[in-house]
């Protein structure tokens, strides 16, 4: 075996397709080191969120230690570890949103449901996270919620929507 030996498809640890995807994308890269970021983005669009077999896959077919991928990985909050909830409220947290008070709408839905700020809720319902300027800071705060930008937001409102997206599907 040598270091310089052109690089195959790794195997599948679960069988599960949704790896040939990432096996693509470094294949495409040519299993460059330097493709790491690029390669978790996809890992993360495919699987929806980083588990520890994914970043595993990624440090084997990279040929990179485990402990740089979970670094590199867990520096950037683009990425997420856990699987996402049935819903999604992204509170912006940027400095516009933050002077207009994005952090009492943080403060709000994560109180009414029990969810800490990045987490998903027990029942897997709903998950929240906070991010930096979206880029609409005329409509601030912002709040993305299932992918909807809500501008001008406030706790209440925020809680308002929350609970319709919850209502809507989980009603009875
Ligand atoms: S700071 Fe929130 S959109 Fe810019």
């Amino acid at each position: 075996m040598t270091d310089t030996a052109p690089r195959t498809e790794a195997s599948h640890p679960s069988g599960d397709d949704r790896f040939e995807l990432v096996d693509k994308h470094l294949k495409r890269g040519r299993y460059a080191q330097d493709q790491l970021i690029e390669t978790l983005h996809v890992a993360q669009d495919v699987f929806g969120f980083l588990s520890e077999d994914v970043l595993m896959y990624v440090a084997r077919a990279l040929r990179l230690p485990p402990s740089m991928v979970y670094g590199v990985a867990t520096f950037y909050q683009l990425f997420t570890f856990d699987p996402p909830g049935d819903h999604s409220c992204t509170v912006c947290t940027g400095t516009a949103c933050f002077v207009k008070g994005a952090d009492e709408i943080v403060a709000g839905v994560s109180s009414a449901h029990d969810v800490p700020s990045g987490q998903t809720s027990a029942d897997g319902r709903l998950t929240l996270k906070t991010a930096r300027c979206l880029g609409s800071c005329g409509l601030a705060p912002v709040v993305v919620l299932d992918g909807e930008v809500l501008g001008h937001q406030t706790a209440e409102s925020t809680l308002e929507g929350v609970a319709l997206a919850l209502d809507t599907e989980g009603a009875g």
